[in-house]
Parts: C-alpha cells; sequence; structure tokens
C-alpha cells in the first residue's frame, strides 16, 4: 500500500510545515497555505531523476586559478533586444525564467525568437497551455514561413523530460511552468511544490545534456513570480515581461544574470504582426512639445540611457488631507522631494494636490530622476515652461542638496545625441566630467535645489 503523507506549504514563499496555520509563519502572509499530498515511495522515484546520487565520485577541490577556463557559448535568440537583456545571448546549458502578467506577450515573444532560433539550431517549443493549433495560428499571425521549429503540446512532466531527451535540442521552452504537472507529486499544477520539482527536473537535465532550457512564469496578483523564491533561486537568468496592457511598448529587464548584468533592459513595440525591437527607446518616450509641468531627465537602465518625460500637475486641493499620486516612480519618493521643494524654496505644496506620471508607462526606479521630478512639480506650480531642450539629472537629498548620479556621461552623451543642448547636473569633481567640450550640451552645475532654481529661471 503506498503511504501518503501531508505538508502544508506556502504559495507565496514555499516555507513548509506540518501543521497547517491561517498565517504564514516565514513570511507572514495571511491564508497562503495550502494542504499537498506526498507520496514517499514515489517522491523515491523522482529523486532517481537525473540519478546523480548513484554515480558518487570522489572529487577532489583544486586552486582556482588552474581551473581550465572554458569561455561560455551562446546562441544568439534572434533579437537584439533579447541578446542584450541575457548578456548577449542565450548561454548553453542555462535556465532562463521569463515572468510577466497574463497577455504581455511572452508567448509571442518565445515564439518569435524560437522561430529565428530554428534557422541555426534545434529548438523544441513546448506548449502546456495552449494546444498546438492555437500556437499555429499565433505562429500564421507573425507571418514566418517554413521553419524547422518543433512544437509539443504536452503537460506531463515525464513525457516532456522523455521528448527532450529523445529529440535533444539546443534549446527548449517551456510555456509555461505553472501548466506542468508531475503525476508523482500531488498538490495542482502551479502549487509550490509541483513548480518546483518540475523546474528541478528541468533543470537536472539542462546542466546534464547541455540544453538551454527557458521557462515562462505567470506573475501572481501581488506582482511576484508565482513560486517565486523557489524558482529565482534554481534558475541562472531572470528577466521580466512588462509594460501597460494598453499601450503598445513592452519592457523586458533582467532582475538576476549569472552570465551577465542586472538591469539590463530592452524595449519592444507589440504590433498587428507580432513584437517589433526598439532600438531607439527615448525617442519612444519623448514628446515634441513643451508645457507647464514637463521635465526631461535620462535614466540609466542597467547600461542603457533612456530619455525619459515627467509629468506633474499642481492643483489647489479641496480635501483636507491633499491627494499625492505617482504612476512610475516610488509614491514615497514623490513624498519626500515635495517635503523638500516644500522646506527649500518655501513653495506651500501641503496645500497643493500633485499627480506625477512618467510618461510612456515606464517604472523609474533609481534616485537619479529626482531633479526632473522636482522641476517638473516646480514648473506646474508656477505655470511656466521649462527652458526647452534641458536635461535634469541628480539625486536630491533631504538637506535639499544635489548629489552626483552615476553614469553621467553616458546620460549626457544620449541627451546630445536626442538634440537636447543643455544639462543641469550636479556639482561634481571635474575627475567625473573630462570630456565636458566634447559635448554639444551646455552644462551647468548645481549644489543644490535653490542653485538649480535660479539657474532655470535665467534660462527661461
Ligand atoms: P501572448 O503572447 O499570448 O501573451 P502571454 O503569453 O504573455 O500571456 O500575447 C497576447 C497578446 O498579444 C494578445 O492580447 C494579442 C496580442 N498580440 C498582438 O497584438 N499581435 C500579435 O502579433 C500577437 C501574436 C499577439
Ligand atoms: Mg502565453
Amino acid at each position: 500500500m503506498t503511504r501518503t503523507s501531508t505538508i502544508y506549504i506556502c504559495q507565496t514563499c514555499g516555507a513548509e510545515t506540518r501543521q497547517f496555520f491561517g498565517r504564514c509563519t516565514s513570511c507572514g502572509d495571511w491564508n497562503s497555505i495550502v494542504e499537498e499530498v506526498i507520496r514517499p515511495s514515489n517522491l523515491r522515484t523522482t529523486n532517481k531523476r537525473g540519478s546523480s546520487s548513484k554515480s558518487l565520485v570522489a572529487k577532489r577541490s583544486q586552486p582556482i586559478s588552474s581551473i581550465n577556463n572554458e569561455p561560455v557559448g551562446r546562441i544568439f535568440s534572434g533579437s537584439k533586444e533579447l541578446d542584450r537583456v541575457l548578456g548577449g545571448g542565450l548561454v548553453e546549458g542555462s535556465l532562463v525564467l521569463i515572468g510577466g502578467d497574463p497577455g504581455i506577450g511572452k508567448s509571442t515573444l518565445l515564439l518569435q525568437s524560437a522561430t529565428e532560433m530554428a534557422r541555426y539550431k534545434s529548438v523544441l517549443y513546448i506548449t502546456a497551455e495552449e494546444s498546438s493549433n492555437q500556437v499555429q495560428l499565433r505562429w500564421n499571425r507573425l507571418k514566418k514561413e517554413e521553419s524547422s521549429l518543433h512544437l509539443l503540446a504536452e503537460t506531463d512532466l515525464e513525457l516532456i523530460l522523455n521528448e527532450i531527451e529523445n529529440f535533444n535540442p539546443a534549446v527548449a521552452i517551456i510555456d509555461s511552468i505553472q501548466a506542468l504537472q508531475d503525476s508523482n507529486l500531488g498538490g495542482t499544477p502551479g502549487s509550490v511544490s509541483q513548480v518546483r520539482e518540475c523546474a528541478a527536473a528541468l533543470q537536472r537535465l539542462a546542466k546534464s545534456k547541455n540544453i538551454t532550457v527557458i521557462l515562462v512564469g505567470h506573475v501572481t496578483k501581488e506582482g511576484m513570480l508565482a513560486g517565486p523564491k523557489v524558482l529565482e533561486h534554481l534558475v541562472d537568468t531572470v528577466l521580466t515581461f512588462e509594460g501597460d496592457r494598453f499601450a503598445s511598448h513592452r519592457i523586458l529587464r533582467t532582475v538576476k544574470n549569472r552570465f551577465g548584468a542586472t538591469n539590463e533592459l530592452g524595449v519592444f513595440e507589440m504590433q498587428g504582426s507580432g513584437l517589433i525591437e526598439v532600438l531607439n527607446p527615448s525617442e519612444l518616450f519623448l514628446s515634441s512639445q513643451n508645457a507647464p509641468g514637463v521635465a526631461t531627465s535620462v535614466a540609466c537602465e542597467g547600461t542603457r540611457p533612456i530619455a525619459i518625460e515627467l509629468q506633474a500637475l499642481i492643483n489647489k486641493t479641496s480635501y483636507p488631507s491633499p491627494r499625492r499620486t505617482a504612476t512610475g516612480i516610488e509614491s514615497n519618493r514623490l513624498h519626500q522631494i515635495l517635503a523638500v521643494i516644500e522646506k527649500h524654496l518655501n513653495l506651500p505644496l501641503s496645500r497643493f494636490d500633485c499627480y506625477l506620471a512618467v510618461a510612456g508607462g515606464l517604472e523609474v526606479e533609481e534616485p537619479a530622476a529626482d531633479l526632473g521630478i522636482a522641476a517638473a512639480i516646480i514648473s506646474s506650480y508656477k505655470t511656466v515652461e521649462l527652458p526647452k531642450g534641458t536635461v535634469l539629472l541628480g539625486e536630491i537629498g533631504l538637506g535639499g542638496q544635489l548629489r552626483s548620479v552615476g553614469q553621467i556621461q553616458l546620460r549626457i552623451r544620449e541627451a546630445g545625441r536626442l538634440g537636447f543642448h543643455s544639462a543641469i547636473i550636479p556639482k561634481l569633481s571635474n575627475k567625473e566630467l573630462p570630456s565636458k567640450n566634447n559635448n554639444q550640451i551646455r552644462i551647468k552645475e548645481a549644489s543644490n535645489i535653490r542653485e538649480v532654481f535660479e539657474i532655470v529661471l535665467k534660462l527661461i
């Protein structure tokens, strides 16, 4: 008789307990613990997979410098933007996770890329969510012709592993990991134990056969990758695909990369016939019209500078406490900048509502955009346009001082390329800006927000 045992697994953080709790003792999430049945006898067969425990060979450590360093082989994904976020292409034998909201375009991106890669590599696309017909319909929509891309519609992990082993592709794509089911385990597809075991089995296969495996993962309503931490630890690279579903552009970001930089960013535009790469994203996010409350800054995402347009609207409040809404930046940051302006420029902003948005639905996390945000707010408050062709760069400290930002050269060069003619930046040591005269951009340095304000007044 097969003995079964029950464990309770938190669907948010993956913590396991022997007892049911209404609230996870590990991550503190409510109602996230789910009972899962595990059959020990079957578990043993699961562990046999990958069978490394059977062939235990004693290994000796060696000096790090004497290790033969073979260069990592990369497979080009057929898309420059995708290669960029991967750090120069897919690394052979690596495990890549692409997460994103439903309907954002993950399947489209991977189908396009798989078709391109199939021109010179063997590629297997496993669709666990859609039927082969549905995928073929999408493929027709992408206007692809003859291709040697192989397709398998299957959800059972064992059958999928068999097919990968038999076909032995260079790249296998699993769309999506949450739809796979390991019949040896209890739990519904998508539960933490299923996701963890399926991903681990795929990882073992990827490493032992040097197959690159791309997993598609869904995002939970809290915005986390479902089956989250367990998967993120396991894979080599985590990419997220994001964007406003109502706008056409999509942004692919590197969250983790064992073979390249994180925070790298790729931009695509969803069109009728698939995703088109946007090689010049700054132009996508800028509008040519100047207006009160609009300021421009240059954000640096990984190694890529992107000009961003910041829009603010300041209105007298009719509420007891003013409304503050931030889209694309963290609201705490907005509160902080408003407080600094109020204190150091004596503007009574606490009696005004403030709405702030980064145009184009871009999310900006880095503090270099602070000065642009402050300028947009002041410009809207005073109802005057900021000087045309000026970018503002700098982090604002709580004392109103401007703090320097990283990669200033790169940002100024990008602004110059886009036709901006002046930049207001934090006072720097000369070391940081050696090619001051190389740019056609006039650079004005300020050490605090009051000085910025004076410079801006002179330029208007
Ligand atoms: P899809 O790749 O199915 O998203 P995901 O796999 O992330 O759930 O993309 C779905 C959306 O993309 C869908 O709303 C239709 C749209 N789309 C286009 O606009 N153009 C196209 O060429 C394709 C294939 C899809
Ligand atoms: Mg899909």
